[in-house]
């Protein structure tokens, strides 16, 4: 008896100390992930599997606490980490140490045309997100510039698919470095905002394929991202939330995506398609579409008791839910489970100088006659500074991109602090955006306050520039409703407040003027001719005064370039050349297929204010001869296009050279010519390198529609490389065998 006791104490030991020393498969990371998550799912029971499918507060979403798992913690995105609200509200919880670097906006970054500088972004707002125990960012934005109306903009990288592809990667691969997953979006074809909770997208697979998926595609096949965000408006009838086409057969099937598709918040609208058509995860606003529903009714989501019921019914096969779950663990593993990622870091100035680093290459130098800009100091000694925008923070408002910044500095501050006494700077508004106009957060109005009259700012503007050794105007959008700003798309391509008439005046009064347009969009520029320097300023985040003032005063040399054509009025984009935007209220048709932006304007042989890819430098680069490795090519080869740049002027630059390429004749219409490289290089006065580009014949394909397949067809590709779409300084051509 005494010997069976003790055989049974030692066996108890060995068992209980065997149990001690060995992991679960799930917990254990040296374990294959695909074998963790498959252990996790034999342990979970179908409540927990539901309940992971959806929200269980506005930012966050279950975990399985029996097993150990975690939670799931998500913020915006895509310019910096958004403060801390309340559980069920969207409203902020007022703590003290959510106040965050606000990095620039998307299209700032899109205009250094500098995959180093999206790095830089990724890791840098990574490292923010990690270090608030953020397992989710929503960002980045990849929607495709259709209009200059569309209130987000700002959040996206601009109208080409080649160059938003290769921005996002980095950007990408920068943020999951900190094992934070990166939630690319809005997947997809949500290029407005009237209507974007319900308007039926009809556009043509070429048009689909070519310009507004590759950028998806490549940050699913060549990033690698986690997850991605459904879109709230319907393609072929359907929510892009639960859609058969977009996420089972393109995301998942074609492309292979094996992280997460999460929901726009309150973009499910029906229980079987969001668990059939591609869906895995269920966030919301409230609870029933875009603004209805309850607080904290977290079970009544589509994706949780409706759902459950379904199952328990026999009307939904559980298989789609383990896949969703399967998914969900892999990303959690990945992310808050994943116990090598790093700390973090948080408001710090290392974030800051990025930022600063990121705007001060994406500011462009639209216009700059007779070498007005920059500054010079020597002879200035009086500048008045006239807008709203030299003085407003743009880091607030404009929906769910809105931050609570640690500081940010305005343009006036940036020049007050980077001109010190070496003049004077006198400051005045010239004209102010309506204090009643829908801003978020909203305004106090004091009792009896009366909105400034516009004559009397246009006038005090006026007897203040007249004397000026310089007039610096700051003026464009801001992100109060109907400008940048979600939810809502612009009004007009003009600018807002009066500001065309007021830029015209000043610049009767005084001939020595720069106009710098903050926004994330193009706008109408009637008064063109009327100034000698114009800037695009963007939407720089917390540094962006002290960028705008290194870019006015020459500290640093421009070298930004736009992401996207600055056209000359409205209907020279091709959505509204068509009547095609913003649709009926039901459907919204993309007419114009392939042909959008520079695509456009090249076919319609279209004078622009701006091509796409146009920026000035305070040098000069002079372009030498083309060279290329062979004049023919067999699919599959590899050739290498070459051109010797020089720094022609007196000062460090930096120039974007351009590579297009074109499909002389090909049995589908092509565009004239479309972008298929870039290289930023920097060169000292005097300096030359040889850019080199190599092709394949990636670069020549096309989606064929009727095959559904992406080919070539031989024949001669013209080869264009240039300073922007519309300034070509050396073509050549290849035969493709
Ligand atoms: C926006 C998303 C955002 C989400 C959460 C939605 O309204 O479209 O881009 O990530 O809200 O704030």
């Amino acid at each position: 008896m005494k010997k069976i006791t003790s055989l049974i104490a030692c066996t108890y030991f060995t068992i209980s100390a065997f149990a001690q020393t060995v992991k679960p498969v799930y917990l254990d990371e040296s374990q294959p992930i695909e074998k963790r998550v498959e252990d996790a799912l034999t342990r979970m029971t179908l409540e927990e599997k539901v309940k992971m499918c959806h929200a269980q507060s506005k930012f966050s979403s279950y975990g399985v606490p029996r097993l150990g798992i975690p939670e799931l913690w998500m913020s915006d995105g895509p310019h910096g980490i958004r403060e801390e609200v309340l559980w069920d509200e969207w409203n902020g919880a007022h703590w003290t140490s959510d106040s965050c670097i606000a990095f620039p906006a998307l299209t700032c970054l899109a205009a250094t045309w500098d995959p180093q500088m999206a790095a830089l972004y990724g890791k840098s707002i990574g490292e923010e997100a990690r270090y608030r125990k953020k397992d989710v960012l929503l960002g980045p934005g990849v929607n495709i510039y259709r209009t200059p109306l569309n209130g987000r903009n700002f959040e996206y990288m601009g109208e080409d698919p080649f160059l938003s592809s290769r921005m996002v990667i980095p950007y990408i691969q920068g943020v999951q470095s900190n094992g934070v997953a990166a939630c690319v979006k809005h997947f997809a074809l949500n290029n407005q905002e009237i209507d974007r909770g319900h308007i039926n997208v009809i556009i043509d697979d070429r048009a689909l394929h070519e310009i507004y998926l590759p950028a998806f595609k490549a940050a699913v096949q060549e990033a690698g991202v986690w997850s991605i965000m459904g879109a709230y408006n319907q393609y072929k009838g359907q929510q892009c939330c639960h859609n058969q086409y977009l996420l089972n057969d393109i995301l998942k099937q074609d492309w292979q995506f094996d992280g997460v598709v999460i929901s726009d918040w309150g973009g499910v609208h029906n229980t079987e398609q969001a668990a059939n058509f591609g869906l895995d995860l269920e966030m919301g606003t409230w609870t029933d579409g875009l603004s209805q529903g309850k607080a904290n009714a977290y079970d009544n989501y589509y994706l949780a008791d409706p759902l459950l019921k379904k199952i328990k019914k026999g009307e939904i096969n559980i298989k789609v839910v383990d896949d969703k779950v399967r998914r969900l663990l892999k990303m959690i593993f990945r992310t808050v489970m994943n116990s090598q990622r790093p700390w973090g870091s948080f408001g710090t100035e290392e974030h800051a100088l990025a930022g600063r680093t990121i705007a001060e290459n994406g500011i462009v130098l639209l216009k700059n006659d007779k070498n007005i800009l920059p500054i010079n100091l020597n002879k200035i000694k009086k500048i008045v500074v006239v807008g709203e925008n030299a003085n407003k923070r743009m880091t607030l408002g404009g929906g769910s991109s809105s931050l609570k910044v640690k500081y940010e500095i305005t343009p006036l501050d940036g020049l007050k602090k980077q001109i010190g006494n070496l003049a004077e700077i006198i400051y005045v508004k010239g004209y102010v955006s309506p204090l009643t106009e829908k801003r978020d957060p909203k305004p106090k109005i004091p009792v009896g306050y009366k909105e400034p009259n516009p004559e009397i700012l246009l006038q005090e503007a006026i007897n203040a520039a007249k004397d000026a050794d310089i007039v610096l105007y700051f003026g464009g959008l801001n992100k109060n409703e109907n400008q940048d700003s979600e939810g809502n798309d612009r009004k007009s391509y003009n600018l807002p407040y009066g500001q065309d008439r007021l830029i015209s005046e000043l610049a009767k009064v005084n001939k020595n003027i720069v106009v710098t347009i903050i926004s994330g969009n193009a706008v109408a520029m009637p008064w063109i001719k009327e100034v000698p320097a114009i800037v695009e300023g963007w939407f720089g985040g917390t540094e962006s005064g002290n960028a705008i003032a290194s870019i006015l005063t020459g500290k640093v040399n421009p070298s930004g370039k736009l992401p996207m054509t600055i056209a000359e009025k409205l209907e020279d984009y091709p959505s509204h050349a068509l009547g095609e935007y913003p649709g009926d209220h039901v459907n919204v048709r993309y007419n114009e297929g392939i042909f959008i932006g520079y695509r456009w304007i090249d076919k319609q042989k279209k004078q622009t204010l701006f091509p796409f890819g146009h920026g000035l430098s305070y040098t000069t680069f002079d372009y030498g001869k083309i060279k290329i490795s062979s004049k023919q090519m067999k699919n599959n080869d590899k050739i290498t296009i070459s051109i010797p740049i020089k720094n022609s002027g007196k000062i460090k630059g930096k120039e974007t050279v351009q590579l297009y390429i074109g499909d002389e004749k090909c049995s589908f219409e092509r565009p004239i010519k479309e972008l298929k490289g870039f290289s930023k290089i920097e060169l000292n006065p005097g300096e030359e390198k040889i850019v080199t580009f190599e092709i394949t014949d990636e670069a020549f394909k096309f989606y064929d529609d009727k095959q559904k397949i992406w080919r070539t067809e031989p024949g001669k590709f013209k080869i264009y490389i240039g300073a922007s779409s519309n300034d070509i300084r050396e073509t050549s051509e290849i035969t493709l065998l």
